[in-house]
């Protein structure tokens, strides 16, 4: 088996960090590693801000919800979807910006996710642990404008990085049958299998939770998709430039 596949299949998120610093050379390999990953169309639409003030760290984490480990973890960067980078070479070179298009935004929000995921790989085979941080979506313009971005560049999500002060279990995951299809989309067999799963999840949390009530997979996906989520999004992305052609 080769070791990545062993370090990808044992990834869970790290919600205590010790006091460990990065080392600087290793912060560098860390991003260099991140912006190898593919990038559609070559546009290289992510930016890293990199949060060192410890102000607005607690800004952050407030924003997020309390989420007192992007005060505590070594470093905290907020990953952006970024069309204005791009966009101002239409500008110069005397084209008109269409750069506006929902295709664009998904090139953008994909490139993001694509550099954030090589980077947190890259961290955990060098013993890091990260936490995604999609709570500073909670608000978003607040972010915005701690971090000056500007229109076209939007907040898509935070990061934490650190050395683990916790050695939490992995989370299972769907069983394969599920999210694995031959040819065609199908549900079969689907409904067992995730009831099954249900019950692995229901006692992954109470283990984590030293016994009380566990909560299923689907109990916690129908309640996600039950309720508005962070509706503000839309007008959001809209004042950011984002306009969904
Ligand atoms: C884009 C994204 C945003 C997330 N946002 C948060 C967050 O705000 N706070 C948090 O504690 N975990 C956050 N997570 C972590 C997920 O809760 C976690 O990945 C999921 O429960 C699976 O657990 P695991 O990473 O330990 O396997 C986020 C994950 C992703 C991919």
């Amino acid at each position: 088996m080769s070791s990545v596949i062993d370090l990808l299949k044992s990834h869970r998120s790290i919600r205590k960090f010790s006091d460990q610093a990065i080392a600087p050379e290793l912060f560098d390999d860390l991003i260099k590693a991140g912006q190898s990953a593919a990038t559609s169309s070559f546009l290289q639409g992510a930016t890293i801000v990199r949060v060192v003030d410890k102000r607005k760290r607690s800004q952050i984490a407030e924003l997020a919800g309390g989420q007192r480990y992007v005060e505590s973890a070594a470093e905290f960067m907020v990953f952006c979807a970024d069309l204005k980078r791009a966009g101002n070479y239409c500008d110069e070179q005397g084209k008109a910006f269409e750069g506006d298009f929902t295709e664009h935004f998904i090139i953008a929000t994909v490139d993001v996710a694509l550099m954030a995921q090589s980077l947190v790989t890259a961290a955990e085979s060098v013993g890091l642990g990260i936490c995604y941080i999609g709570g500073i979506r909670n608000n978003p313009a607040l972010v915005t404008e701690l971090l000056e971005l500007p229109r076209g560049v939007y907040p898509v999500f935070g990061l934490c990085l650190g050395y683990p002060d916790q050695d939490p279990e992995t989370k299972p995951r769907l069983p394969i049958s599920v999210i694995l299809k031959q040819e065609v989309y199908n549900e079969i067999g689907d409904r067992d299998a995730i009831a099954e799963y249900d019950e692995q999840i229901r006692e992954y949390y109470k283990t984590r939770t030293g016994g009380g009530h566990g909560i299923s997979w689907t109990e916690q996906v129908a309640d996600l998709l039950s309720q508005k989520s962070r509706p503000h999004m839309k007008g959001f992305l809209a004042a950011q430039g984002f306009k969904f052609r």
